[in-house]
Parts: C-alpha cells; sequence; structure tokens
C-alpha cells in the first residue's frame, strides 16, 4: 500500500487525516486479513512526521475495528469498509438455590469461580478501556462488534474446521437469549416445539412463554427415537426441533451421525429449524468419542447453533453467540434489537481482545484438563454403584452422568437424605416438562462434576452410596414385616 504521497491540511490534526488515508487505501487495494501496516518508524520517516503520530493513526484504525495490534509483530489489517458496511447495513433492520456453602455440588453445571481468569480477563478490559475510551461503551451493531464476529470464526475454524462468514454470527446475551430471540422470531401461540425427552428446562419454558405447544420426543442412548421425531413431524408439522447433539443436558448422550442425518433430511421434508444448542462440545476426554459424534448441524440451512461460553468461560459475562442462514438475519436482529439492542460493547470488545490474543486456548486447555480430571473420578466412584443394580451413560465428554436407580430406590426419597447430609444432585423429574410425561418419567438423577473439586468426588458418591443402602435396607425391613 502506498502512503508517501499524503498531502496534510492544517484544519485537522495529522493522525486522523493519516488514519482517514489508510482507511481509503484499505478500501481501495482490498488486502486480505492478516496484511501488515508499514513499521511506525518507516511510515514516519517517509512522511516527515512523529513516530508518536503514527502510533495515534494506528490506534484509531484499531478503535474502529479496521486493524489488529498483534504483540511483538505490529498491526495486521482486519477488514475493509465494504465488509463493515455489509455488517451495519444487516443490522439497521433495526438462580437462586438453598445450597449451603459446605455441600458437595453435583447439582450445579457452572465451573467453579475460582478457575474464572480474572486477572487475563481484567487485562482485556482495560486494554479496550485504554485503547477505546468511551466508544467502547456505544452501542454497538444488533449482530454484534464486528472483530469478535471474525474473531468467533477463526474460533470455530480453528477449533472445529467450520468455515464460517461473519455476517452468520449474531452475538447474544448467553445462549439463553439466544433461545429467547429464536422464540420472538419464529413462535406464535399454538405453535408445536419438540424437543428430546428428557432437555434442557431452561428452554422449554422459553418455548412455551411463547405460547408453544412443547412436546418430547424419546431419547435414547444415541439420540431420539427417529421413527418417534417421524411421526410427530407427520402429525404436527412442528416450527422447531430443540435439540443437543453433543454431550446433552441432562443425559450426556451423544447422537450418531447416522441420527443426525437422518433429522436434516426430515428438517428439509417438513420444513422446520433444528435449533442446536452447543455448551459443550469442546470438552471431549476421548478421540474417539470426537470423530463419532462430528458437529455435523453446524452452519447447515436448516439449522440454527446456539453457542453458550458459560461452562467454559464465565457465565456472568452473558456474551455467547448464535449461526443462522443468511435467509434468517433480518428476523433474528429484529428480535435482538427489541430485546436489548445490543450485547454490551465493553464486554464484547474485551472477549474479543482475549480471543485474540490466545489467552481463550490456554483457559480452555486448563479447563478440559480440569473437567477431565473430575471426569475420570466421578466415573470411577460411580462403577461401585453398578453392584446395585445402579447404570449411568458415559459420553466420554461434557459435564453429566445420568445416572438410572432400579424402582427399589426412588430418586425422590435418595435426593431428600442426601440433601440432609450435604450432597446435592439434580432428580431426573425436573428435565421433563408436561409435555413429555406422558411416555412417563424414569428413576434417574443427574450428577455434574462441573462445580466440585475433584478430592470432593469420592466423599460425595460415597454419601450417596450410603444412602442407596439405607433405602435398601429399609425397604428389606419393610418386606421381612409383611404378613
Ligand atoms: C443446555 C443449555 N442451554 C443454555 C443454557 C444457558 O446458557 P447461557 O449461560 O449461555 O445463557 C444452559 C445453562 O445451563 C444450558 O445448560
Amino acid at each position: 500500500m502506498e502512503f508517501v504521497s499524503i498531502q496534510f491540511n492544517a484544519d485537522e490534526p495529522i493522525y486522523l487525516q493519516l488514519s482517514q488515508q489508510i482507511q481509503m487505501e484499505i478500501d481501495r487495494v482490498k488486502p486480505p486479513p492478516g496484511e501488515k501496516l508499514p513499521p511506525i518508524r518507516k511510515l514516519a520517516l517517509a512522511l516527515g512526521i512523529n513516530n508518536g503520530t503514527v502510533v495515534r493513526a494506528y490506534k484509531d484504525l484499531e478503535r474502529k475495528g479496521f486493524v489488529y495490534a498483534k504483540k511483538g509483530s505490529g498491526y495486521e489489517i482486519i477488514r475493509h469498509t465494504d465488509a463493515i458496511e455489509a455488517l451495519r447495513f444487516s443490522v439497521n433492520h433495526k438462580v437462586v438455590s438453598n445450597l449451603k456453602h459446605q455441600d458437595i455440588n453435583f447439582a450445579s453445571a457452572t465451573p467453579d469461580p475460582k478457575v474464572f481468569p480474572v486477572e487475563t480477563f481484567k487485562a482485556c478490559l482495560n486494554h479496550v478501556l485504554d485503547r477505546d475510551q468511551g466508544y467502547a461503551f456505544e452501542y454497538q451493531e444488533g449482530g454484534g462488534y464486528p472483530p469478535l464476529r471474525e474473531s468467533l470464526c477463526t474460533y470455530l475454524k480453528k477449533e472445529k474446521g467450520i468455515d464460517l462468514n461473519p455476517s452468520q454470527i449474531f452475538v447474544v446475551s448467553g445462549a439463553q437469549q439466544g433461545l429467547d430471540l429464536i422464540s420472538k422470531a419464529y413462535i406464535h401461540p399454538e405453535d408445536i416445539v419438540l424437543t428430546e425427552m428428557p432437555t434442557y428446562p431452561g428452554a422449554a419454558h422459553v418455548f412455551a412463554s411463547r405460547g408453544a405447544k412443547v412436546i418430547g420426543v424419546s431419547l435414547e442412548q444415541d439420540g431420539i427415537k427417529i421413527s418417534e421425531l417421524e411421526n410427530y413431524v407427520a402429525i404436527h408439522r412442528p416450527k422447531i426441533f430443540y435439540l443437543m447433539s453433543r454431550y446433552q443436558n441432562p443425559t450426556a448422550c451423544c447422537y450418531t451421525r447416522q441420527k443426525l442425518k437422518q433429522i436434516l433430511k426430515l428438517a428439509e421434508k417438513y420444513h422446520f429449524f433444528i435449533v442446536e444448542d452447543d455448551s459443550l462440545s469442546e470438552l471431549v476426554y476421548d478421540k474417539k468419542s470426537q470423530e463419532e459424534t462430528a458437529d455435523l448441524l453446524y452452519g447447515h440451512s436448516q439449522v440454527i447453533t446456539i453457542k453458550s461460553f458459560s461452562k467454559l468461560l464465565m457465565p456472568g459475562l452473558r456474551i455467547g453467540f448464535l449461526i443462522a442462514p443468511e435467509t434468517e438475519q433480518t428476523l433474528i436482529l429484529q428480535a435482538k434489537y427489541v430485546s436489548d439492542i445490543s450485547s454490551a460493547g465493553l464486554l464484547q470488545r474485551a472477549v474479543d481482545i482475549y480471543f485474540r490474543s490466545g489467552q481463550f486456548w490456554s483457559h480452555l486447555e486448563m479447563m478440559r484438563a480440569n473437567y477431565f480430571e473430575n471426569y475420570v473420578t466421578m466415573k470411577q466412584a460411580l462403577t461401585i454403584f453398578k453392584q446395585k443394580g445402579i447404570s449411568f451413560n458415559d459420553s466420554r465428554g461434557g459435564l453429566f452422568f445420568w445416572v438410572h436407580f432400579p424402582d427399589t430406590v426412588p430418586v425422590y426419597e435418595l435426593q431428600k437424605r442426601c440433601a440432609a447430609q450435604g450432597v446435592r444432585f439434580i432428580s431426573g423429574h425436573r428435565f421433563y416438562h408436561p409435555g413429555s410425561m406422558k411416555n412417563g418419567l424414569v428413576n434417574a438423577a443427574r450428577f455434574s462434576f462441573a462445580a466440585v473439586q475433584t478430592q470432593e468426588i469420592e466423599t460425595g458418591i460415597a454419601m450417596v452410596q450410603n444412602c442407596v443402602e439405607e433405602i435398601l435396607e429399609e425397604r428389606r425391613k419393610e418386606s421381612y414385616q409383611l404378613p
């Protein structure tokens, strides 16, 4: 790129004139993302201005989202104005529990705040505030801060090998808002929404809050029962089928590729959207499990994917994203606008820096290692249950074990006794909504290893086992006393 012939005028600060000229040059040449701006000293010398003026111009471009300062290697171009305008244009359409501190918590599915990357994130926030000043507090584009949308694309490419365009990505204030936006955009009173059974209750509640009739489809070990889904879609013509294809909440089940393909075919035939909720697909503890359960749904024209970072980073950030087909952008942007206009700009910018600086990757590795240790420990501890007719699925990933108990050990009774002794887990019935009960509840419970310390797991599971034995012993005594 050529900047040597710039004629500065006396009316405007030189750094602003330089920044505008560079911006125009970037638009004219349209260099590929990643190309470098000239070194500061070299450009200052060529233009006969101070190094400091060039630095201010580069910082101005960075604040506007055209370039990014890469530590130790200068400024890289991110995009040109056309791309920014395209994004701007699309935007113009326009638990509180009774848990006690000392309890062993197999109920919570969010990480322990002690592992939150507070110091690094503080540095990201400071970086944004120093760099962007008041601009960090402007309204953001409804689809999200453009550099963050790009960082998320880079993330998906690196983590999952998926190529997406930033215009397919919508930053949302957590996956829960993603569900709400989809409901606002697509659901009218009396519409049918299908979910897995059991499912994440927070989703069923959102659909129901829009007046939808929510119906559950039975879940097997490798995904929903296809024949049942086929039946339901033919009869009910649902708007949406909501699923979690990887390490489902609560059962940890993963779909086979074959089942996902069958569901995609049905979605095409009966014109419903598959809404995939993905908060755990990164938590793979065994390569084979990863190969078996590829990310088949991402980017498909019949699928809207919701991605949460609450389990991987910090739930209170309230930053997640949606991936939606181009055709659906207007509806989703309208829903976002009427909900909260845009997600917080300061946090989006800080998360962008967190990704670009590579900190997210090291954090993810640390989280995987922590969760893996808990997974192995809980799996070993649960193995002792097997002698009592208690079984569990092992999906080699995610955050949960879905444990089935025999009828002689009613889960509601077990839960009450365990809670009295300071061990918490969630009874399976909490994951069934009224529209899914007719096929019967299972006597099961979700044990999460997200929030516990590794050393608490064995103790906690041993306490659950004592309660199981107590119940069985009482049942035996009762049956002796029968005439
Ligand atoms: C399956 C599922 N979807 C969505 C959410 C909400 O996530 P977020 O914190 O990103 O709103 C949760 C939270 O536990 C969840 O388990």
